[in-house]
């Protein structure tokens, strides 16, 4: 069972974002499956966080600056903040900790505080440029499982 349900309601309206999102979805409930099953969070899960955030952050970012937002300067930092946490859990995990509960815990506050509010507010920021696709539109097409 996942631990997060992919749904409408995490969608930004941008495809190459939302499919970025989703992906991390995706690998978060992958890793807690395994985790349920007795496997501890290992390094190749904590690399692939810092390699995707890079990318993602990166992307996003990207768009914020294309549309001027006003935000952009916030938001990095709370991308910073996913970053130097992810650092930490790396370290405790070369210490031979187990970082296998906070983590997941960690990663469900980013995808319902972060992507779900603060990726979301820029989403309805973007409206105003009419590049976003809204929720609803989404839905209707049944996009949301192809993303
Ligand atoms: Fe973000």
């Amino acid at each position: 069972m996942p631990i997060i349900e992919w749904n409408v309601n995490l969608l930004v309206g941008i495809q190459e974002i939302d499919r970025q999102h989703k992906h991390l979805v995706q690998s978060l409930n992958d890793n807690y499956d395994r985790f349920r099953e007795g496997t501890e969070i290992d390094t190749s899960f904590l690399q692939e966080l810092t390699d995707y955030s890079a990318h993602h952050f990166a992307c996003e970012e990207g768009w914020m600056e294309k549309t001027s937002y006003p935000k952009l300067a916030a938001h990095k930092e709370e991308h910073g903040l996913f970053t130097s946490r992810i650092s930490e859990f790396k370290k405790e995990h070369k210490r031979n900790a187990s970082v296998s509960v906070e983590l997941i815990w960690f990663l469900c506050n980013w995808v319902t505080h972060h992507i779900q509010e603060t990726d979301a507010e820029f989403g309805r920021f973007v409206d105003v440029h009419n590049i976003r696709r809204t929720r609803a539109e989404i839905a209707r097409r049944g996009e949301i499982d192809t993303l």
